[in-house]
């Protein structure tokens, strides 16, 4: 069994790295537009230090983007080129209702959609929608206390119905929140919250977490009432965590880790919260407030498919010394592991953990899953023609796609799609800059917003290209 006939290629973006016109449409302020590059980024998107609108001092990479807000029919003709079957995007919650709290939406945010879902059918792109990628109106963070607010179920129930309405027969794939487990790390970015000096934090994003759960079933429902060709997913941080030793207590330690994510797709999958992640709040003393409807909405409206970022496996120990042997990655410290090469940016490079992950996850749920991030982040250094000879990144995503397909040759794990991520060149999520590329598609922009924002094939985008057109047969680097 190879992979499926239909196996829906592409790549992905999110809204907030990569359309810019943040004040144009109608579109309201979010707080993804108040988090700065440089050092302070990481206080501000964790919620420690408190940012609800622009100064002076810092520059906002988000407002411009790479100005797709204005070039998106050049940017999916690309796309279209390449040969991709599908284009992971996010919606900007605030172009559709600028403040969060309106009853009726703003036609012009939901017109802009319309058209770009056009305009990939045109090249046969299936669109594939993640309806929140850490974007909120940051109306809702400074009158609501963003996602901490059990209101935001009813705004985010009033945005899908929205979305699964007007976009009726033009979108059928959709996930409900990026990276769900990013709120337990990333707070501020991940569920519009920051922080009052003598809170129980954990509380806080417990409670909050809940609500994107009551949240993303509420969604599920809806979507599949409108039509039930809707197929909608959930979406994990995902990467596995290996024991640093065959001790049993690291191997314990690496299952517990795991659990930390896990326990938020238990809930989407199976439609329970699984005993393990109850006796663990309970020690910790926090209580969620469940209201008694929840249970059975949760239980009933599970997910169609799941779908998960992978980048690399995680490491743990109890080894106190080792322990502090961090690397860096995807928002979550982990232990560095001896036997893998890492990124510019420390992102140990470990495809065969790919395959892992994915076994892992489908062994836990037997349902359908979806590849929606992968790829090297990577300083590109282009020609004089825009021209840049990636091998590192063909290698990377070359030697990740064959372990995908051992998952689902070998194993039998079933995979609808792989998207990599920042198929063009974006914002970076955890940093900020430009100078960290994933992409297919070279930006002429740098870390300070300079440049002509021009766009220019790299050597992967023609890669690319035959990968697709052959199915994932032919991977190789001419
Ligand atoms: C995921 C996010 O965490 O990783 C993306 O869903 C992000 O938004 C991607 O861009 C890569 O991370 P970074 O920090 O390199 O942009």
């Amino acid at each position: 069994m190879g992979l499926r006939k239909d196996f829906l290629w592409g790549g992905a973006t999110a809204a907030n790295q990569c359309e810019g016109g943040y004040n144009e449409g109608g579109r309201g302020l979010a707080n993804v537009d108040v988090v700065p590059n440089g050092p302070d980024r990481l206080a501000v998107i964790s919620g420690q230090r408190k940012m609800i609108d622009f100064d002076d001092e810092h520059f906002y990479p988000a407002k411009v983007g790479i100005d797709m807000y204005h070039r998106f029919k050049e940017d999916i003709a690309l796309f279209g080129e390449m040969g991709f079957k599908t284009y992971r995007l996010s919606i900007a919650w605030s172009r559709i209702f600028p403040n969060g709290d309106e009853d009726t939406p703003n036609e012009e945010g939901l017109k802009f959609y319309e058209e770009l879902f056009k305009e990939c059918h045109k090249y046969g792109i299936e669109p594939l929608v993640t309806i929140t990628h850490f974007d909120c109106p940051m109306h809702l963070i400074t009158e609501y206390g963003g996602w901490r607010n059990r209101k935001m179920i009813d705004f985010y129930e009033n945005l899908t119905r929205t979305l699964f309405t007007r976009y009726k027969g033009l979108v059928k794939y959709w996930l409900t929140f990026n990276e769900i487990n990013v709120l337990l790390h990333a707070p501020f970015m991940g569920a519009g919250i920051y922080f009052e000096d003598d809170e129980n934090q954990e509380q806080v994003k417990y409670q909050a977490l809940h609500h994107e759960l009551v949240a993303s079933a509420l969604a599920t429902k809806i979507g599949h009432e409108i039509d039930p060709e809707n197929k909608i997913g959930c979406m994990l941080a995902a990467g596995a965590y290996y024991p640093y030793d065959c001790d049993p207590r690291d191997v314990w330690e690496s299952r517990k880790k795991d659990r930390e994510s896990y326990f938020l797709t238990d809930v989407q999958s199976r439609g329970e919260y699984p005993n393990y992640f109850l006796k663990e709040i309970e020690r910790k003393g926090i209580k969620l407030e469940i209201k008694p409807e929840d249970f059975e909405l949760l239980k009933k409206h599970t997910v169609d498919y799941i779908s998960f970022s992978y980048y690399s496996s995680r490491v743990t120990t109890v080894n106190k010394e080792i322990l502090n042997e961090n690397t860096d990655g995807n928002l979550f410290a982990s232990v560095k592991n001896p036997h893998l090469k890492a990124s510019e940016w420390g992102w140990q490079i470990d495809p065969l953990g790919l395959r892992i992950t994915m076994n892992d996850i489908y062994d836990r749920y037997q349902k359908p899953l979806f590849i929606v991030e992968n790829g090297l982040g990577a300083i590109d250094v282009p020609d004089e023609n825009g021209y840049v000879e990636d091998d590192y990144r063909i290698q990377y995503l070359s030697d990740h796609i064959q372990t995908m397909k051992d998952a689902v040759e070998i194993d039998g794990v079933e995979l609808w799609g792989y998207t990599t991520w920042g198929c063009i060149d974006l914002v970076s999520a955890g940093t900020g800059e430009m100078s960290k590329r994933y992409g297919f598609i070279y930006v002429d922009l740098d870390d300070k917003g300079e440049g002509t924002l021009r766009r220019t094939k790299k050597k992967s985008f023609d890669w690319y290209k035959e990968v697709i057109a052959s199915n994932g047969a032919n991977l190789r680097n001419k």
